[in-house]
C-alpha cells in the first residue's frame, strides 16, 4: 500500500490552452475537456462530483442546483469578466471561491468594441457582401455613404474599465465627444481623463451618434434598451453592443433597424447566443459577429492564466487575485 497523497482533482470545463492545463497539472489531477461544445448541465454536474476547483468560461451556468450536486467544490473560477453565469451569492452561501478574470481584456475589448462601432458607422461587412456578390458596377457618389466617426458624439452606456478605454480611443484617437451613462458617475479627475460627461439615460440616448453599450448584464440591465429607448435615438445613430445578450431586446432592435428608426447596429453579442434573432440575420444595416470581442490569442491566453492563477491560489491556501466573493475562502 503507498502513502501518496492524491491530489485535489479540478475539471477545465471548456477546450482550452494546453499550456494552462499543464501549469494546473503541478498542482492537481486535471480533467481537461476537449470538446468543442460545452457541456451539457447533467454532464457538467457529473463530470464536477469529485473535483475541488473548476476552470470555467462564460457559458457554464454555475448556480445552487449545481452546486447542491457537487459538495465538495470549493473554487469557481471563471476567465470571462462577465459572471451573469454565475450565482455568486449562491457560491458563497456553499462556501465556493468564486473569480472572474477583469482587466487582462480591457484593451483588446476597446479595439474590438471601436472596430465594430466603425464598421457599423462605415457599413464595412454590408458593402463586402455587395462586393462578393459581383454586385459591384462602377462608383457612385452616395455608394454605401455611412455616418461619419471622427469629430461625432460617442455615447457609453456603462463606463467599467471598457467603457473608459473606448471613451480614450473615441476622445484622444478620433476627436470625438463623449458622454455616457453609468450606475454611479466618475470621479471628476476619471471623467477629465477621457474627456467625458456624464448624462441621463434619456440624454445619453438624444445626443449619442455613436452608441456603445458595455454594461454588465443582471436583472436590472435585462432590456435597458427596448422599443421605447431606440425611439429616442437619433435616425442616423448606430448602436454597438459588446456587452452580453438580454441588455438589448434584440426583437425591438431588428425591428428598429428594419425601419430605419437607427441607421445601423453592430452587435457581437445575442440574446439566447449562439441563436440569433432572425430578424437580425434579414437587415442589412448590421454587423454581427460571434461573441469575439476579447478574442485575441494573447488576451485569451492571459484570461484563462488569470484563472488558473485564481485557481490554484484558491485551493492551495493563496489569495486568488480576482476574487468575487473572498468571504467565501474564510467559510
Ligand atoms: C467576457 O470575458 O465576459 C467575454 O464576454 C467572454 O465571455
Amino acid at each position: 500500500m503507498t502513502n501518496e497523497r492524491r491530489l485535489p482533482r479540478v475539471l477545465i470545463a471548456r477546450r482550452l490552452f494546453p499550456e494552462v492545463a499543464d501549469r494546473l497539472r503541478a498542482h492537481f489531477e486535471v480533467d481537461a475537456s476537449d470538446a468543442p461544445d460545452p457541456f451539457a448541465p447533467a454532464e457538467l454536474a457529473a463530470r464536477l462530483k469529485d473535483c475541488a476547483g473548476v476552470l470555467v468560461t462564460g457559458t457554464e451556468r454555475i448556480d445552487a442546483e449545481l452546486l447542491a450536486t457537487c459538495p465538495q467544490l470549493r473554487a469557481v473560477c471563471s476567465m470571462a469578466v462577465g459572471y451573469n453565469n454565475i450565482d455568486v451569492p449562491a457560491c458563497t452561501a456553499a462556501g465556493v471561491l468564486a473569480s472572474n478574470a477583469p482587466g487582462v481584456l480591457t484593451e483588446t475589448t476597446a479595439d474590438f468594441g471601436f472596430a465594430l462601432m466603425m464598421a457599423t458607422a462605415r457599413r464595412v461587412t454590408e458593402s463586402e457582401h455587395f462586393l462578393r456578390a459581383g454586385l459591384w458596377k462602377t462608383w457612385s457618389y452616395d455608394m454605401f455613404a455611412g455616418t461619419d466617426v471622427h469629430g461625432a458624439t460617442l455615447g457609453i452606456l456603462g463606463m467599467g474599465r471598457i467603457g473608459q478605454a473606448i471613451a480614450r480611443r473615441g476622445a484622444l484617437g478620433f476627436g470625438m465627444k463623449v458622454v455616457y451613462h453609468n450606475r454611479s458617475r466618475l470621479p471628476e479627475a476619471d471623467e477629465a481623463a477621457v474627456g467625458a460627461r456624464y448624462a441621463s439615460l434619456a440624454e445619453l440616448l438624444r445626443e449619442a451618434d455613436h452608441l456603445v453599450i458595455v454594461v454588465p448584464y443582471s436583472a436590472s440591465s435585462h432590456h435597458l434598451i427596448g422599443a421605447a429607448e431606440l425611439a429616442q435615438m437619433k435616425p442616423t445613430a448606430t448602436l454597438t453592443n459588446i456587452a452580453r445578450g438580454g441588455v438589448v431586446d434584440d426583437a425591438a432592435l431588428a425591428e428598429a433597424l428594419r425601419a430605419r428608426r437607427i441607421a445601423a447596429a453592430g452587435l457581437d453579442v445575442f440574446e439566447g447566443e449562439p441563436q440569433v434573432h432572425p430578424g437580425l440575420l434579414t437587415v442589412p444595416n448590421v454587423v454581427l459577429t460571434p461573441h469575439i470581442a476579447s478574442a485575441s490569442l494573447p488576451t485569451r491566453r492571459a484570461m484563462a492564466d488569470l484563472a488558473a492563477t485564481n485557481l490554484i491560489a484558491a485551493l492551495t491556501g493563496g489569495t486568488p487575485p480576482t476574487a468575487l466573493n473572498p468571504e467565501a475562502l474564510r467559510l
